[in-house]
């Protein structure tokens, strides 16, 4: 049995990434994803832990700023969960990172491997990155949709960068560069991959 606060942020999810979501590749990535999580995995049992970055947590996940209310409740489904997350910087190469990107950044897994939910075929997590970070190009096997709920640039392959805005949406391909950057307030996005069985190595 999942704990309320977990079952609820996960239905939360479906909803708002469901609503949100037009590209058809997303649209099966996320099926497949969601059907997967109707099975629960093992608790990690891990207590929650923050870093510095989750200060912006305060203005990002603000639930006052969301006037969808699909996206309000998600938000509000998430900072129910959220004491109960560990937070973590990201680890491997970092080159293209802003030089404020070791405290000016946070990562939570939601379900995932090293997530609060332990599982390795759906992945879905979180990131928080400062004002004026920049943070780095990284690629992986699985595909990936994201959901971002603020302003902040993305950028795929070689493309130039774009915002999404709040409520929008991208879908990265199989092992494509990709790279995120915020501007004067905080990046806040929730990022959902699937894995197959032989992709193991993911995250934001
Ligand atoms: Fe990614």
């Amino acid at each position: 049995m999942r704990p309320d606060s977990l079952q609820d942020f996960l239905d939360a999810t479906r909803e708002a990434f469901t609503t949100h979501v037009s590209d058809p590749r997303a649209v099966a990535s996320l099926a497949r994803i969601f059907a997967a999580l109707e099975a629960p995995g093992a608790l990690s049992g891990a207590p929650g832990a923050r870093l510095p970055a989750c200060a912006h947590l305060t203005k990002a996940a603000n639930p006052s700023k969301f006037s969808d209310p699909i996206l309000r409740r998600f938000v509000e489904a998430f900072l129910r969960l959220e004491p109960d997350l560990q937070w973590r910087t990201r680890s491997g190469d970092v080159s293209t990172a802003g030089p404020d990107f070791a405290n000016g950044h946070a990562n939570a897994i939601i379900a995932g491997p090293g997530g609060a939910e332990r599982r390795s075929d759906a992945w879905l997590g979180v990131s928080l990155v400062a004002p004026g970070v920049r943070y780095p190009d990284h690629t992986h096997p699985p595909e990936e949709t994201y959901l971002v709920l603020s302003n902040g640039q993305f950028r795929q392959g070689t493309d130039d960068w774009f915002e999404p805005g709040i409520g929008g949406t991208l879908y990265n391909v199989p092992g494509i560069v990709h790279a995120m950057r915020a501007g004067s307030e905080p990046l806040f996005a929730f990022w959902a991959l699937w894995a197959e069985p032989h992709q193991t190595k993911a995250g934001p």
